[in-house]
């Protein structure tokens, strides 16, 4: 299975300086490693969508353009490394908006070709679950034993993986329809709160009651997940509550996203512990942009101390888009040389894990 060079190298050999560069939403970031340890991690991050509600990828992409070249010299002046240092550079590939990505990928071929270093191309959500093996200077280095489970949740995915060492995933149980941060953002929206919904849900969600309303929970066989019935079900309820009441939401608002984010919660949870009872795998991870939801991270804490499994919170800033994460999961392949060349397309689907 799994041979300890990927993870430790030859403490012989110097370490590897890993450029990792994210661009496949509307985070635009570069990242600089030293081995594991993290030397900068830039990120821009682009206003412009505010005010349409949600991504446009036309934006998203011309912003990328704008953005790469100072974000880069930025990453690396910020980690005291010139460009011929480098020893190879990570991308995302995929999956995420075509535009996006292909700025990104664009960008580290012709910085390949320029300095005559290797492109490791890199799948956005394995680094999103590898963000736990990220080292930062002074501070405790606590990462995942193999294997593990990682709950994988963002915008676009919702995913149970099984983890058996950096190079090999299985998902066990995906979403069949919305993806749970998309479901935040949509009952969001028909909420008429800002966007994105998530982080804003999560902040009233805290001042309210989430057992004060129920809303439905999809029944899918397996592991898989389903959340477009939950945003349905708080559909009907809004319009059935505005009827009787025009102000209805303006009093109630916290405690509707309360009980509407317990809702996602539990469902998250129900299908991670039938993982955990499946697989008797007690090493559990959470990763993705929904990561960074305080009711998420304070249940996932409260279960694994009661049913004794090793947990895996990431920092909030490794919650979101950010490159670290993308030079990380780019170092493992490097040190398996599993380096790219220059006919790598970027994808918008990945629909399993390579
Ligand atoms: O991983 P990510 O940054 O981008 C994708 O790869 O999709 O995830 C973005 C998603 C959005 O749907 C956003 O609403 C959600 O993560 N999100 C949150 C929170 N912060 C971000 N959802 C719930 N609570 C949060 N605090
Ligand atoms: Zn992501």
């Amino acid at each position: 299975m799994f041979s300890t060079f990927v993870l430790r190298k030859d403490r012989n050999m110097a370490e590897e300086i890993i450029l990792g560069i994210e661009s496949s939403c509307d985070d635009t970031s570069a990242a600089v490693l030293r081995g594991e340890t993290l030397l900068s991690n830039v990120m821009a991050s682009q206003e412009v969508h505010r005010r349409y509600g949600g991504v446009v990828p036309e934006l998203a992409s011309r912003a990328h353009q704008q953005n790469i070249v100072p974000v880069v010299s930025q990453a690396l002046d910020q980690a005291g490394v010139r460009p011929e240092q480098i020893d190879a550079i990570a991308y995302t590939r995929g999956p995420g908006l075509l535009g996006s990505l292909l700025v990104g990928v664009s960008f580290a071929k012709g910085l390949s070709l320029s300095i005559n270093k290797p492109l490791v191309d890199v799948n956005h959500l394995q680094g999103h679950i590898l963000s736990h093996f990220i080292r930062q200077e002074g501070k405790e280095y606590r990462c995942p034993q193999f294997p593990f489970l990682a709950l994988l949740v963002s915008g676009g995915h919702s995913q149970i993986v099984r983890v058996d060492d950096p190079l090999h995933f299985e998902v066990l149980g995906r979403t069949i329809d919305d993806a749970v941060g998309e479901a935040f953002d949509k009952c969001a929206k028909l909420l008429g709160l800002g966007y994105p919904g998530g982080p804003i849900v999560d902040k009233l969600a805290a001042q309210g009651d989430p057992e004060r309303f129920k809303f439905a929970k999809p029944h899918v066989p397996g592991l898989d997940y389903s959340f477009s019935g939950v945003k349905t079900s708080l559909l009907y309820f809004v319009r059935d509550r505005l009827k009787e009441d025009p102000d209805f939401m303006q009093h109630n608002m916290n405690d509707i996203c309360a009980s509407f984010q317990k809702t996602l919660i539990d469902v998250l949870m129900d299908k991670l512990l039938k993982a955990v009872k499946q697989t008797g795998i007690k090493q559990v991870a959470i990763g993705g942009g929904v990561s960074a939801n305080s009711g998420l991270r304070n249940r996932i804490a409260s279960e694994g101390e009661k049913r004794g499994w090793t947990t895996f919170i990431p920092e909030f800033k490794f919650t979101t888009d950010n490159a670290a994460m993308i030079a990380v999961a780019g170092l493992f392949k490097f040190r398996a040389g599993l380096t790219g060349g220059l006919d790598a397309a970027p994808v918008s689907r990945a629909l399993d894990f390579k």
